[in-house]
């Protein structure tokens, strides 16, 4: 699950009195995989969407739904995100006591493991869940909100994470503030996938949705890290069937 770059656009920042359009505009505007942001009002300070509407917009598109788990606890859910048509399921370190059980759950269940750290959790959180993981996701603001600033220390985690994950086919992904500026910067610590909500949903429409998408991935191809772009690994994934 290594490889190419992935552009994966936050629908928390879309219209949601027309989410369904606003899904398939970004599906046509390229984006790579859709970015379901699920919060519960007490992991963090906001309340967004649940399974039935990642259900409801399950139809709209072929495309990767990456569902990032704001809730606690997350276990008693993770079935029902499952069969809403989520394919990655992302939980966070500090949701649960029992992380590697929420790893195997996910991974039981046919879908790809991801593990989501907040700013202030050291990368060790997940030291020893490595092997049951299919993605990191380190976020680069405090969860809750879309539109707040990059929290520019992060992008020392992102690096040491990337040491950490070494030949294992985990994606590194990075979730907050990404803008056009500060992709190059995301990708050149390391990161191979890259949400961004409101520098996506800048504008209206499949136009303006496409250059937005294009200026943050062309940013970040100019700089990733050499070992990530070579023939072999995307031979991989391409034929991982995960990236379609
Ligand atoms: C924050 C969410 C992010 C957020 C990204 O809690 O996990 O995915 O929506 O939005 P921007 O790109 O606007 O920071
Ligand atoms: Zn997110």
């Amino acid at each position: 699950m290594t490889g190419e770059l992935i552009i994966a656009p936050s629908i928390l920042a879309a219209d949601f009195a027309r989410l369904g359009e606003e899904v398939a505009a970004i599906d046509a505007a390229g984006a790579d995989w859709i970015h379901c942001d699920v919060m519960d009002g007490h992991f963090v300070p906001n309340i967004s969407f649940g399974a039935d509407v990642i259900k409801a917009i399950r139809p709209v598109t072929t495309k990767v739904f990456d569902v990032h788990l704001m809730i606690a606890p997350a276990d008693p859910y993770l079935e029902t995100f499952a069969k809403a048509g989520a394919d990655v399921i992302t939980v966070h370190a500090e949701a649960g006591p029992h992380l590697d059980r929420s790893l195997q759950a996910i991974r039981a269940l046919g879908k790809k493991a991801g593990v989501s750290l907040c700013p202030a959790t050291p990368e060790s959180a997940i030291e020893y869940v490595l092997d049951r993981l299919d993605l990191v996701l380190v976020m680069t603001v405090n969860p809750g909100f879309g539109g707040q600033s990059f929290i520019g220390p992060q992008l020392a985690k992102i690096k040491r994470i990337r040491a950490m994950i070494g030949d294992r086919p985990i994606r590194l992904e990075v979730d907050g503030g990404v803008t056009r500026d500060n992709a190059a910067a995301v990708a050149a610590a390391g990161a191979d996938t890259l949400v961004a909500g409101s520098a996506v949903f800048r504008g209206r429409g499949v136009a303006e949705y496409a250059a937005n998408i294009e200026a943050i991935r062309a940013a970040a191809e100019a700089c990733r890290v050499p070992h990530l772009q070579n023939s072999e690994q995307r031979m991989r994934i391409s034929e991982g069937g995960l990236i379609r």
